[in-house]
């Protein structure tokens, strides 16, 4: 019987895992720099989590959800996100009593999505949240540290940071009903799925993808003529920051964002190197959304990231894997080679120990897994009670007993 894996999900490995494991290490670093602390919620949650906050119109929840009902008939919902429960985690244990408050996380979540590349079923997200600041600072905070996060894995010219602002709740309310009525005056125009959405989700057709919608797009009222005065002081303050901060930014008057709870400031990185899944890192402020789950009245403004898309970006990780590798010419010696094996191991050196018992296989093995020593042991280094190591990088090579052999090695 042979079982493939589930359509969406990949298994990771090789170098895949290294990419994957220097982010994981690189987003805690940058967590500690911006004093974020870490929260790791459930996989899975009760779907009322996600089906008013995500849009009752959103693909999300319309046709992604992996929803389910457990044998008391409690319905559940693999999380297709990290916002949602991250609130729902800060209101349960006590968070938002003392503010501003800001967390990260990382983990699996899941869509029924068309996959391809770059778009799993099952995925990795990173989340950064900062929850009950209204301060604009809070915004050019959390888009500096993606920055900072994201140089450190790809090259900067792989990535552009688009941004726009999204005005009140209210004045998205305003323009979704201006949108609806333009996009119904020119149906003709669009492609058939935008027009699916002309009553249910008229932002959405500002990104579609598809290039039928492009030229009535470019022609579309935009949301910030609808936003008020002092709103459209603070984006300024916010781009002349980013200015200031020498982190270059595209206005892109139709980033909408897919989920429903966004307001005021929303961005993306995005890239030029995967497709249509070119959205590396979004985010954006929602107020409300807080309240919504149960919570205090207060603001928030987070961002996510897709670890398999940053992965696809990252150059080849050159790791040594093991430091040692242990060359024990006949099985004979082998107990004389747990001896060095256990000594090493006990002073933090990566030993490879091979089964081979063949000088010529352990050295192409040690060749080909980049070990910098490889320890020699025989007849000769049992009857002299020491151990020959040889400098793969120069070919030296030396005999030494046990006592001597830090020395060397460091
Ligand atoms: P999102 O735009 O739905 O936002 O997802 C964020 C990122 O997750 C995307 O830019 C992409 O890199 C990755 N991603 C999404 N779906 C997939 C998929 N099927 N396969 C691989 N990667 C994927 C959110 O999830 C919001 N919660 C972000 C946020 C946090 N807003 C405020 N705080």
């Amino acid at each position: 019987m042979k079982i493939n894996p589930v359509r969406g999900t990949h298994d990771f490995f090789g170098e895949e895992i290294k990419k994957f494991n220097k982010v994981i290490t690189e987003v805690k670093e940058v967590a500690k720099r911006f004093a974020f602390n870490e929260l790791s919620t459930p996989i899975f949650e009760s779907s009322e989590l996600f089906k008013k906050p995500l849009g009752d119109h959103s693909d999300v929840v319309l046709k992604e959800m992996y929803t389910f009902n457990d044998r008391n008939k409690d319905e559940i919902t693999l999380r297709p996100e990290y916002t949602t429960p991250m609130i729902r985690a800060a209101i349960s244990n006590g968070f938002l009593n003392n503010l501003p408050a800001k967390f990260f996380g990382t983990g699996q979540m899941f869509r029924r999505e068309r996959p391809q590349k770059g778009r799993y079923r099952q995925f990795n997200q990173i989340n950064f949240e900062n929850f009950g600041s209204n301060d604009y600072f809070a915004d050019i905070e959390i888009i500096c540290l993606a920055n900072i996060l994201l140089k450190k894995l790809i090259p900067d010219s792989l990535i552009t940071l688009h941004i726009n602002s999204l005005g009140t709740k209210e004045n998205l309310s305003d323009y979704k009903k201006v949108l609806s009525n333009f996009f119904t005056d020119n149906q003709k125009y669009l492609s058939k799925e935008s027009i699916n959405k002309i009553h249910t989700n008229p932002l959405r057709i500002l990104d579609s993808k598809n290039a039928e919608d492009n030229e009535i797009i470019k022609k579309s009222p935009k949301i910030i003529d609808f936003i008020s005065k002092t709103d459209l002081n603070n984006y300024k303050e916010i781009k002349k920051s980013l200015t200031d901060l020498e982190i270059p930014f595209f206005e892109n008057l139709n980033l909408v964002r897919g989920l429903d709870y966004y307001c005021h400031t929303v961005f993306e990185f995005k890239t030029n190197q995967l497709g249509s899944q070119d959205t590396l890192i979004g985010g954006g402020r929602y107020d409300g959304l807080i309240k919504m789950l149960g919570g205090k009245d207060i603001p928030g403004v987070g961002w996510a990231g897709g670890i398999e898309r940053i992965i696809l970006l990252m150059k080849k990780i050159i790791q040594k894997n093991s430091e040692v590798h242990l060359a024990i010419l006949n099985s004979n010696y082998k107990n004389h080679a747990i001896k060095i094996y256990d000594f090493l191991i006990n002073n933090n050196f990566s030993v490879f120990w091979n089964y081979k018992y063949n000088l010529k296989k352990s050295l192409s093995l040690a060749n080909e897994k980049n070990a910098k020593y490889l320890v020699i042991v025989g007849e000769n280094e049992k009857i002299n009670n020491n151990f020959t190591i040889k400098n793969l990088s120069n070919g030296d090579q030396i005999s030494l007993n046990i006592d001597n052999i830090l020395d060397y090695l460091k």
